[in-house]
């Protein structure tokens, strides 16, 4: 077995490690039956010159180089669709090694690849479980009406293997579908802004999808693997959930993007924290209600009468983000470099440079109730007067506010 390459991200407090570079070496070297749960959202092989909507507009899909086909010197169509599969089998191969005896595994694609990711894991000895359709609410529309608009993607489901006896939450999910089973077509909205304001990665996966399919197979302090890891969202939901993680990831400026999110989070969770103390001490805060990240799809938005339109979707977002990172009911100001506080933390950074890059400067401001004395309100704002048109904008009166907290966070990469 090949020794594994130093990561490029090491968070040994939380557990959670990204390495750079081809998966295929980096899941040789790790050892066999070592890994809980896998989640893999592999290249679609779709960037081959296509059309498609993007906010409004036709544009080419290109994703980037990863995601195009074999090139033409291969052959015709079936010798390049086979060299996919072949890809296919060798990943899934290598995921099968690594999962415990127990372990399962969860792969996203769309009809470009789910087919040969199937029939692979069939050929393979997988032990398949569900296949999901994930439902997009707002798919964009199909530009050339020629055939219906593409509204879902396709998640199977597997056990390592027939004996598998894999995690499956069974109550949990139901509790969190109304007492009902929980079927397998899934509603849930693709990344809202809040989750791409560190940049964007073209085929990001939601974090509500993610945290789902956590509680759904794994347990606190599983070791979950994301071989195509992109912007890190599972990682970002194992460290929501308590979960341990690793991901491989190719390139360089998707790793980066994966530790600004990663990096916001445990900073956010860092002020958390020392607000807490105060809070208590002086302020007498309550925290927030605690809040069910079990279920943050379509239909569990709208249960909870915050789901009526894109606006109403947007203001549940934002108090899910304080709730489920664990962010308490109020925060200090606060200035957070990422260097200092990752060695504070345990966190150790492989590529280290004399200059420092400001990656994030936020200013939120936090309404306080008067009624109840908790957030009624957050939101980011570049200014006092800005984020108090927006309060007043969100239906509520001044006089429902009996402070206000701004905090502001920037945030370097070191
Ligand atoms: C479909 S995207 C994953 C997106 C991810 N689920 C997210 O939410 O951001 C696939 C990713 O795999 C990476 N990739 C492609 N081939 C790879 C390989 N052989 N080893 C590691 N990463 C690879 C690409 O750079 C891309 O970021």
């Amino acid at each position: 077995m090949s020794t594994l390459p130093t990561p490029s991200f090491d968070d040994t407090k939380h557990h959670l490690r990204i390495y750079q570079g081809d998966c295929l070496e980096i899941l040789a070297a790790i050892p066999e039956s070592s890994v809980d749960l896998v989640f893999a959202d592999p290249p679609y092989f779709l960037s081959n010159g296509g059309i498609t909507c993007h906010a409004g507009k036709m544009v080419s899909v290109n994703k980037g180089d990863w995601d195009k086909l074999p090139g033409p010197e291969l052959g015709p169509v079936r010798a390049r669709f086979e060299k996919v599969h072949e890809f296919n089998l060798s990943w899934l191969a290598a995921c099968q090694r690594v999962l415990k005896p127990n372990g399962s595994i969860w792969v996203s694609g769309t009809a470009h690849v789910i087919h040969s990711v199937g029939f692979a894991m069939q050929q393979l000895g997988f032990k398949l479980l569900n296949d999901i359709s994930w439902v997009k609410p707002n798919p964009p529309p199909n530009l050339s009406c020629r055939y219906f608009t593409h509204a879902t993607e396709t998640i199977i489901w597997a056990a390592k293997n027939a004996k598998s006896r894999h995690t499956f939450n069974y109550k949990l999910m139901k509790d969190a579908n109304r007492g009902k089973q929980m079927k397998s077509v899934w509603e849930i909205y693709p990344p809202e802004a809040w989750e791409k304001r560190f940049g964007k990665h073209p085929t990001q996966k939601p974090v509500a999808l993610l945290e789902r399919i956590l509680l759904a197979s794994s347990h606190e302090g599983d070791l979950v693997l994301d071989p195509f890891s992109g912007s890190g969202t599972t990682l970002l939901a194992a460290l929501r959930l308590h979960r341990y993680a690793l991901g491989c990831e190719l390139s360089a400026e998707f790793l980066s993007l994966s530790l600004r999110r990663i990096c916001s989070n445990l900073v956010q969770v860092e002020i958390s924290v020392s607000v807490l103390e105060i809070s208590f001490a002086s302020l007498d805060f309550p925290v927030d209600p605690p809040c069910n990240s079990v279920d943050r799809s379509k239909c569990a938005a709208s249960r909870e009468g915050l789901c009526r339109g894109r606006a109403s979707a947007r203001r549940a977002s934002a108090s899910e983000r304080l709730c489920s990172a664990g962010v308490l009911s109020a925060r200090v100001s606060s200035r957070a470099s990422v260097a200092p506080f990752a060695m504070r933390r345990g966190i150790c950074f492989s590529y280290m440079s004399a200059q420092l890059q400001l990656v994030q400067l936020e200013r939120r401001f936090y309404f306080i109730g008067r009624a109840d004395r908790r957030v009624i309100f957050s939101v980011l704002a570049d200014s006092l007067e800005e984020a108090r048109q927006k309060f007043r904008a969100s239906g509520r009166s001044d006089s429902d506010a009996l402070f206000i907290i701004q905090t502001e966070t920037s945030i370097y990469l070191a």
